[in-house]
């Protein structure tokens, strides 16, 4: 650990202890107050019958901004497998009052996206600097609609620095590298998921967002919550560490140069399992989250803890957010869609198709997003290194939802199916497969690949449509 880092963990300690004693210093947003006898705030009631109706909404989230209680219970219900060393780290940091994460200071940071003007300056090679006048990213009054809550969640999806990341900030000097990689740009020359902002430390730098893996640039426009398949995170680095001959770990580096576009390996230990980056629609439907299915989604309390810890985790656990904001980011999370299918190449096909997947998914693939249930990784028989890994092991694979699947190609968790054609072929289970990513059969996921030909066409027209 370099000085200047030790210097920064040291003022964070410092910013933490006093946050712990006084939550209103240090410009942070007010906390909300619990409720008191006469207080303006009322008891929370039972919880409302109609889930996702606005009522049943607001009552989870007082029970999330208000209870503290409420969000430990809800944390250690939604780990399916305490002893990885996700659920480990929330275990022991998450929820615990005056200790552990709760006592970090609360973090609103300013932060503004990168527009073609911004980029083109770094491009230039100077620093980065944060427009005259730019205001912490949310105003510290908390919305009055769920509208309102959506639309902050927004900005936290594009704003809120997930840490400063040198990879990038390095990128914007290295055009065609940074090009190349997948870092894309709107019709106006904007950079979404990349943001310059004041880091903790009070310097200026360039950030990455939820955007930068989580919206993609299609016709020139940008679809938020679509998987960003062409950014290839490990090569960035590892273009990085070549030019400027910094220090990378030989075996990191030969893994991150497996990963190749769309994958990235998100877990900490040394384990080789690279996932592909996932399309966020219909999460409201899915009972479990994360594809080794880490995460018991029992209510919205399960995905907005998710992101609290996973902005503060990234951010190095020197802050966290204000906990409207995460829950703001869990909103919006909700919120998104896929945008139009188009309509079938072949319509004739798709009554038949319709029928085949009734038969041979539903079963699986059953809720409204056409995702489901987890089961036994060794049932399904894709690769296991995930559902195994230390990080976030279950030993269960979740059933995805299929929204807009004919979009989402590469297919399965890691990624290693190119088509929906592929997925349903037969000839992939082959020893003498050659067509992978890797020589060698594409073992797992075995439903539909004992169809006829023309029945996995009319599946696919199906799929298309989903
Ligand atoms: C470096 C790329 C990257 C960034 C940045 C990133 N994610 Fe992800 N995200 C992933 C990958 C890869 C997965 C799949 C992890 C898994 O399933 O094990 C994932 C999974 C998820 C999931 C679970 C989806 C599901 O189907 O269960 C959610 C929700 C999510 N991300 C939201 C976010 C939000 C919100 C942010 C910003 C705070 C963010 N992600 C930042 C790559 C990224
Ligand atoms: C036994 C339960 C089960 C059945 C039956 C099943 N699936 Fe799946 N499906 C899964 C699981 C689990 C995964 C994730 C496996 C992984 O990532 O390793 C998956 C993944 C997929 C994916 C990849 C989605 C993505 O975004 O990567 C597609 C596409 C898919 N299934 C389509 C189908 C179709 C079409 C059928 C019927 C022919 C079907 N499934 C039947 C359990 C099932």
């Amino acid at each position: 650990m370099t000085q200047r880092s030790g210097a920064v963990v040291g003022l964070a300690l410092a910013l933490a202890l006093v946050a712990a004693c006084d939550r209103s210093g240090g410009g942070a947003p007010r906390e909300p107050v619990p409720a008191v006898p006469g207080d303006a705030t009322p008891q929370l009631g039972p919880e409302p019958a109609e889930v996702w109706s606005e009522a049943w909404i607001t009552w989870q989230r007082r029970r999330y901004l208000e209870d503290g209680g409420a969000r430990r219970a809800a944390l250690e219900a939604s780990l399916v497998n305490p002893a990885n060393m996700y659920s480990a780290q929330r275990l022991a940091a998450y929820g615990l009052d005056v200790r552990g994460w709760d006592a970090l200071p609360v973090w609103n940071p300013r932060s503004q996206p990168i527009t073609a003007e911004i980029a083109a300056a770094l491009e230039r090679g100077e620093a980065p600097r944060l427009p005259a006048g730019r205001k912490p990213l949310w105003d510290g009054v908390a919305p009055a609609t769920q509208a309102g809550w959506v639309e902050l969640g927004r900005r936290v999806f594009f704003e809120y620095p997930m840490r400063a990341e040198v990879f990038a900030e390095w990128g914007f000097t290295h055009r065609a590298t940074f090009d190349a990689i997948g870092v894309e740009r709107t019709a106006a020359g904007g950079v979404p998921g990349l943001v310059v902002f004041a880091n903790v430390d009070g310097k200026t730098r360039v950030g990455i967002t939820c955007a930068v893996c989580h919206s993609t640039v299609r016709d020139g426009q940008l679809v938020a919550g679509a998987a960003r398949r062409t950014f290839d995170y490990g090569r960035l680095r590892i273009a990085y560490f070549d030019e400027t001959r910094a220090f990378v770990e030989p075996e990191l580096a030969r893994r991150m140069a497996k990963w190749g576009p769309g994958r990235a390996d998100v877990t900490e230990d040394n384990d080789e399992d690279p996932v592909a980056i996932p399309d966020l629609w219909g999460l409201r439907a899915q009972t479990s989250l994360t594809q080794a299915g880490t995460i018991k989604h029992a209510s919205p309390l399960a995905l907005a803890i998710r992101q609290e810890t996973q902005l503060l985790h990234s951010n190095h656990q020197l802050v966290r957010p204000p906990r409207e904001l995460a829950w703001a980011l869990a909103m919006y999370v909700y919120s998104l869609e896929p945008p139009p299918r188009a309509p079938p190449k072949h319509p004739e096909r798709l009554a038949r198709g319709g029928e085949l997947f009734a038969t041979h998914c539903r079963g699986c693939h059953g809720n409204a997003a056409h995702g489901g249930r987890t089961i036994a990784a060794t049932a399904i028989g894709t690769d296991l290194a995930l559902a195994n890994g230390l990080a976030r092991g279950t030993g269960l694979y979740r059933v995805p939802g299929l929204l807009d699947v004919a979009r989402g190609a590469p297919y399965l968790h890691h990624g290693v199916v190119a088509s929906l054609d592929e997925l349903l072929s037969p000839a992939r289970l082959r020893a003498d497969y050659t067509r992978g990513r890797t020589p060698g059969p594409i073992p797992g996921h075995l439903a539909g690949t004992d169809l006829s030909a023309p029945d996995r066409a009319a599946l696919v027209t199906y799929l298309e449509t989903l």
